[in-house]
């Protein structure tokens, strides 16, 4: 009977050590850009698509899944990293129901921004859409989960937002007689602080407590924007980087205030420019070869649809160049700045 009672009372501490070791996030989701979109784009009619070989050749049984990777993206990782599935799936993906995402979705658009003009570009789908969506998952979480333990994932979900360099570097600076016309880059950088401020406040109004806002990376760096540098031997482009440096200043007072105003909420700013910088700077430190050239194609200027394979130039091991095509990194960077943003940032949710 004792010994019962003992087996039983070990028995309920292993099972509250296992609860305690296991998530404290019960889902990760996910809101964003090309970053961090896992597939939206493939049932939306748009060319910003990635859905098609060499995309994912290094992505589990070498599949192009929509990723703008040769596989996993940062958001995977970091899911995993809570403890959570290895992948966090579109929303638009039929492949996947409210049972999967009720542990993980991602609402991500490529090529979208804050900026409806962004999303416009394209014809993307905007942030402000995103949210639209998060409302119907909601609804469906509630059908499947019941009340109670859907409004416990709702409040204890990590909310992740990885949005901004396309306004910068798909609209602003690439539409002639758009946003440059009407706003100069500062006060556009406060119009998008504005809508990023909005957003969040109405992710809390229903109901997000853990929300981490993503900073932009040096932009400058990306090989696309390399290429248009030749004057200056194909360095990175200062000016970008600068403009990133100033905008993530914006989002970082922004979540200063917001924690101050919003009772309950928790919300930290992720900045990737430091530790992506440093990756471009010092390539060799983490085992790359190249970082100022992609590997697919010719890597200076192809992504979407030039990226394909019937290019001859593809590199064979994309493990040794820190970008995957001329706008996004392979899938060993976004493993790198993954578990950087997890011990560095992340950490208190964890
Ligand atoms: C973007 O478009 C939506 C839908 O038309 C609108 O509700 C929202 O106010 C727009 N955002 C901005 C910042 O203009």
């Amino acid at each position: 009977m004792g010994n019962k009672y003992g087996s039983w009372l070990l028995l309920s501490q292993f099972l509250v050590l296992i609860t305690t070791i296991q998530a404290k996030i019960p889902a990760l989701i996910v809101f964003g850009d090309s970053s961090v979109d896992s597939g939206n784009n493939d049932y939306i009619p748009t060319v910003a698509r990635s859905n098609f070989e060499p995309y994912g050749r290094d992505f589990q049984g070498g599949r192009p899944t929509g990723r703008f990777s040769n596989g996993r993206i940062a958001t995977d990782f970091i899911s995993e990293a809570l403890g959570l599935k290895p992948t966090v799936p579109a929303y638009l993906d039929p492949a996947y129901g409210i049972s999967d995402f009720a542990v993980g979705v991602s609402f991500a658009s490529a090529a979208t921004g804050y900026d409806n003009a962004t999303s416009d570009v394209l014809s993307v789908i905007p942030f402000w859409k995103q949210l639209e969506y998060y409302k119907d998952y909601q609804r469906r979480l509630k059908g499947y989960l019941g009340e109670n333990k859907a409004s416990q994932t709702i409040s204890e979900a990590l909310y992740l937002i990885s949005i901004g360099t396309n306004d910068f570097v798909e609209n602003y600076y690439a539409v002639p007689g758009g946003r440059s016309s009407e706003y100069s880059i500062s006060q556009y950088q406060i119009f998008l602080a504005g809508i990023a401020e909005s957003f969040v406040r109405k992710l809390y109004g229903l109901g997000a407590r853990k929300i981490s806002l993503g900073g932009l990376p040096p932009m400058g760096c990306m090989p696309l924007e390399r290429t248009t540098n030749m004057m200056n031997g194909n360095e990175c482009v200062e000016s970008y980087n600068i403009v990133a440096m100033d905008f993530n200043g914006k989002l970082y007072n922004l979540v200063n205030k917001l924690n101050k105003e919003l009772p309950g909420v928790q919300l930290i700013f992720s900045n990737p420019y430091y530790v992506f910088l440093h990756i471009i700077r010092n390539p060799a430190s983490y085992g790359f070869d190249e970082t100022s050239v992609a590997c697919c194609a010719t890597g200076m200027f192809e992504m979407g649809y030039a990226c394909n394979r019937n290019n001859l130039f593809t590199c064979a091991n994309a493990d040794k160049y820190v970008f995957w095509d001329s706008f996004h990194p392979t899938q060993k960077t976004n493993q790198i700045i993954a578990n950087y943003i997890v011990k560095r940032v992340l950490y208190p949710f964890i």
